[in-house]
């Protein structure tokens, strides 16, 4: 599986949100080259929760900027990362079960994470720019 390639569209423009988007994609990409060189569940899941871990942080960081410059969409935003942060206890409890496979969840993490950035935390920067 390929790793998340950084791409200027990635960037939003505020220093902090950008820094914590990189660290992100670089945890996500840490799970694809551990899952590649074939590394075992146990630090697979491991991983996993790493990311889950920085995800919380981030998630909670970016809904303090959005509070700040009072953001009108913040629940709907809010409501997104909700979800994601259930899909990983979904997911560390069914790989370690053996019903989904990591590769399905490394997958829906990469596209999360692209469609995520570019589509929805972009219109908080469209916001700001009026
Ligand atoms: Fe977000």
């Amino acid at each position: 599986m390929e790793e998340i390639e950084w791409k200027n569209d990635y960037l939003l423009g505020n220093k902090l949100i950008d820094k914590q988007h990189q660290i992100f994609a670089g945890l996500i990409n840490k799970l694809i080259v551990a899952q590649n060189n074939n590394r075992d569940t146990h630090y697979l899941t491991r991983l996993i929760m790493e990311i889950q871990k920085y995800a919380e942080f981030h998630f909670i960081s970016e809904e303090n900027y959005m509070i700040d410059i009072e953001y009108p969409a913040l629940a709907e935003h809010q409501q997104q990362h909700i979800m994601l942060i259930e899909q990983f206890s979904i997911a560390i409890n069914s790989i370690e079960l053996g019903k989904k496979s990591l590769d399905d969840f490394a997958h829906f993490l990469l596209n999360w994470f692209k469609q995520h950035t570019i589509n929805k935390d972009r219109l908080i920067v469209e916001f700001l720019q009026g």
